[in-house]
């Protein structure tokens, strides 16, 4: 098992291994009396599995599948059953699943008695590597997504490959979006591996997996404790994780949400390698790169070229922009990124076009 410390003011672990049921177990303190194990549908066998081998008191909350998790009325049910069930401040949340469910139940914990622990176990890749380590927690409302929240260390984050070997491999392969992301953000030796061994990674019994979610842990880990709340003021701080994000959202929104976080980033950071090269950052070969390493794992690298009009109004609403100014996690070369702030529409649009297909060329 390895193990990753998120250096924030209440430091935590993140661990990465196999078969860590016990360990997870394990975890709760014997000051706990109960725990709420809040899961995915998907998953309802491994959050059983935790629970039969707690010593506490176990109140399970099944969520409705994916983002319908995140809702007003699902964070309401899972106070009126931790209030039903007495739960104090002393007591525990077990989140066991993919980012909407950790982002709900770190919401609930956040919140419950203004702030319980939770563990995280997550149980897609891209959960592992983004969304249960850093604190985010928060649910969607009509006006859109995450925009209710809070930052709310978790007590402790599990990532067992073993999980993994009931996810759909699509979305195995849409993990490793965010993987390559912090790859070219931070940890070049991540895009070695990607480099040498390519669509064979999206196996979960590929012996480089672990060592790529490490990695990608660690790079999320180094920039969280650098700048928790995404309010550092000069230099770069946890903002630059959205390299490529501003394009996604717009994607994601476009599609309406039909469309996998990690191959909308995946899009979104040739858009962006594309317009550092417009800026005068990146140079063709480096973009060249971005392609070839996305497209060795399957993942989607350019977009539909009519779509422009939409996703360039979703990018100005995005909630990432500062007021007016619309920015961009560039990159001044591979492993170096910076922020770009109001690039010209030429440069967006020229940028655009080199992603594009169909009509929009
Ligand atoms: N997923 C971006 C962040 O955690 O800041």
């Amino acid at each position: 098992m390895k193990t990753i410390e998120v250096l924030v003011d209440r430091p935590y672990p993140v661990h990465i291994g196999q078969d860590l049921l016990n360990d997870i177990a394990g975890a709760v303190p014997t000051s706990a009396n109960k725990v709420a194990i809040i899961f995915a549908p998907a998953v309802t066998s491994r959050a059983h599995s935790i629970g039969d081998l707690l010593k506490q008191e176990v109140v399970y909350v099944e969520l409705p599948d994916g983002e319908l998790a995140k809702t007003p009325q699902a964070l309401q049910e899972c106070w009126e059953i931790l209030g039903k069930n007495a739960f104090t401040r002393s007591d525990f949340i077990i989140s066991v699943g993919g980012g909407a469910t950790s982002d709900l139940a770190g919401f609930v914990a956040a919140t419950w008695l203004r702030g319980v622990n939770a563990i995280h176990v997550p149980t897609t890749l891209l959960a592992m590597v983004d969304a249960a380590v850093g604190g985010k927690t928060g649910i969607n409302i009509s006006a859109g997504k995450n925009l209710v929240g809070a930052f709310h260390h978790p007590h402790s984050v599990w990532c067992d490959i073993e999980t993994l070997n009931t996810l759909p491999i699509a979305d195995l392969r849409a993990g490793f979006g965010e993987i390559v992301k912090c790859g070219f953000i931070s940890d070049v030796v991540i895009l070695d591996v990607v480099r040498k061994h390519g669509a064979q990674l999206v196996d979960v019994q590929h012996p480089a997996l672990i060592e790529l979610i490490s990695r990608s842990i660690a790079v999320k880990a180094a920039v969280v404790a650098d700048d928790f709340t995404e309010s550092k003021i000069g230099g770069l701080g946890r903002e630059i994780l959205n390299y490529g994000h501003t394009l996604a959202h717009a994607i994601e929104k476009f599609e309406n949400y039909g469309r996998r976080h990690g191959e909308a980033v995946s899009i979104g950071m040739v858009f962006v390698a594309e317009l550092s090269a417009q800026l005068g950052k990146l140079s063709q070969a480096e973009v060249a790169e971005h392609r070839l390493l996305l497209q060795s794992l399957g993942l989607p690298t350019s977009y539909d070229g009519r779509a422009w009009p939409e996703l360039r109004g979703a990018m100005s609403i995005d909630k990432k922009s500062r007021g007016d100014v619309l920015r961009f996690v560039v990159l001044e070369s591979i492993g170096v990124p910076a922020i770009a702030e109001s690039p010209s529409e030429e440069q967006l649009q020229a940028a655009f076009v080199a992603i594009s297909v169909g009509g929009g060329r």
